[in-house]
């Protein structure tokens, strides 16, 4: 069987790593949520060998990331467990959390629950990066990114782009405190978090 394939993450993978270094440096353990096809994972976790990956995701992905961490192994890079935000973490606590493109694909009581999960299980000074497109002020940053909403939207109402402002006072409210917010091509954004206490 083919493995999924999202040129997506074939496109941006080197813009997002050089950053995902930086954030991560102190790190040791990163707990992945939304792996989707698992590329990011067996990129990140052969560039960042200091890291313990574990990929995660509802069970219907698990057989795909199993095909691309198969292909390209590391020692470091460990096979999906099932995070599925609507349950509680099967984790116990980590230093580092990444997430891309999921919190324009999930419900809003989903991102909220995405924030407690990432409060409860990131250590005190933890780090947590997080990819993806996001408005500012209430705008799109792109005519692009509306049409992306627009299609979001169609698909399932409950998805969508994303308030920045919403995000970090959320993030707030769970103890984390944005550091950086970088811009990324194709009018995404990488946004870098420390865990307060
Ligand atoms: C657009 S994909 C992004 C995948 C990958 N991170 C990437 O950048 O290509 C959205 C991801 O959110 C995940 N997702 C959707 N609902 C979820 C849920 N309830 N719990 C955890 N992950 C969920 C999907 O399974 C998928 O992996």
């Amino acid at each position: 069987m083919n493995k999924p394939y999202s040129q997506a993450c074939e496109n941006n993978k080197a813009f997002i790593l050089p950053f995902l270094a930086d954030s991560f440096t102190n790190s040791r353990n990163l707990l992945e949520v939304g792996s989707g096809t698992g590329q990011h994972a067996v990129h990140f976790a052969e560039n960042m060998p200091w890291l313990s990956w574990q990929t995660s995701d509802v069970i219907n992905n698990h057989q795909g990331i199993h095909q691309w961490l198969n292909e390209y192994p590391s020692v470091n890079l460990f096979t999906p467990i099932e995070l599925d935000l609507n349950n509680p973490w099967p984790i116990t606590q980590v230093d580092a959390i990444y997430s891309a493109n999921t919190l324009h694909i999930i419900s809003w009581p989903l991102v909220q629950a995405f924030f407690q999960g990432v409060s409860q299980h990131l250590a005190t000074a933890g780090k947590c990066c997080i990819y993806g497109p996001f408005n500012y002020q209430g705008k799109f940053t792109s005519k692009s990114n509306a049409n992306f909403n627009e299609w979001l939207k169609e698909r399932d109402s409950e998805s969508g782009i994303r308030d920045i402002e919403a995000i970090t006072t959320l993030a707030k409210n769970a103890g984390l405190s944005l550091d950086k917010d970088h811009e990324m091509p194709a009018n995404n954004r990488l946004l870098v978090f420390t865990k307060l206490s």
